[in-house]
């Protein structure tokens, strides 16, 4: 089973770019067309959030436009640039969204058996596992033992030591830690919000953030490192879970960068 992963795609509205120079939606596009054009193909897409810049109605407009041409079966949740209610209303289709309440769900349709977590706390740009959305994490995990299971969700439960990004900001972390840690079902942990690929070891099992389609967060490790933006290759991750050797996550980077790569000789 190969799952794709896209994130933090910040899409604008229609003719817009980020900070004035980004193009973010032809970048959501690009990882797209790179994703269809993959032999095999992603089974599933699963989208970790940040879709929008400022989770404005003209921004989801643009954003269900660009995921309209995405004919792999896509699945959204939500980051902290996200609305739950634009959200629903953007991808009416997808009946696996809750109709109400928190956009957590499974998906039990594959082999690896998928839960996605809502960490948005509207109020923040921190991650959020309320004790209703952890009971139903603990819910879920406890109703499949036996199964492998892939966690996504948009706030990363790790400190990526990139200090202005306090990425360890998030209530309820430790909480969902122990949940996850009792369960050995679960061979992963896949997020976003970090704007770069990182992995780290966490809960007995492994946390992966993939890189964004939108734009990368400098990677300086400076104690006091800036607040900044680099426009690295959109990119996006292939998480290729079989059976017998578990999942592999990989990265890569939208048409277009590569073009210009020259031959040694
Ligand atoms: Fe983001």
């Amino acid at each position: 089973m190969i799952i794709a992963q896209i994130t933090d795609m910040h899409v604008m509205a229609a003719g817009q770019m980020a900070f004035g120079r980004i193009d973010v939606n032809a970048n959501l596009a690009a990882a797209l067309a790179r994703l269809a054009a993959h032999d095999p193909r992603p089974d599933i897409v699963l989208v970790t959030g940040d879709m929008t810049f400022d989770g404005e109605v003209d921004e989801y407009t643009a954003l269900a436009g660009i995921m309209a041409g995405c004919d792999i079966p896509f699945h959204v949740m939500p980051g902290n640039h996200d609305n739950r209610a634009r959200i629903r209303a953007a991808f009416p289709g997808h009946d696996y969204l809750p109709r109400g309440g928190f956009l957590h769900y499974t998906i039990d349709a594959h082999p690896l058996r998928i839960i996605a977590l809502d960490t948005l706390n509207p109020e923040s740009v921190d991650g959020q596992l309320c004790a209703r959305r952890l009971d139903w994490l603990a819910a879920r995990l406890a109703e499949a033992p036996d199964r492998p299971t892939l966690i996504a969700m948009h706030h990363p439960p790790i400190d990526i030591g990139i200090g202005w990004l306090a990425s360890d900001r998030f209530e309820g972390r430790d909480a969902a830690r122990d949940i996850i840690a009792r369960h050995g079902q679960v061979v992963g942990v896949i997020c976003g919000h970090v704007h770069r690929c990182v992995q780290a070891q966490w809960a007995n099992t492994v946390v992966h953030t993939g890189a964004p389609t939108a734009y990368q967060f400098p990677l300086d490790l400076k104690p006091h490192a800036e607040r900044g933006w680099v426009a690295e290759p959109p990119a996006y991750s292939l998480h290729y879970w079989r059976a017998e050797s578990g999942l592999v996550s990989h990265t890569g980077y939208a048409d277009g960068f590569g073009a210009a790569q020259e031959f040694i000789e």
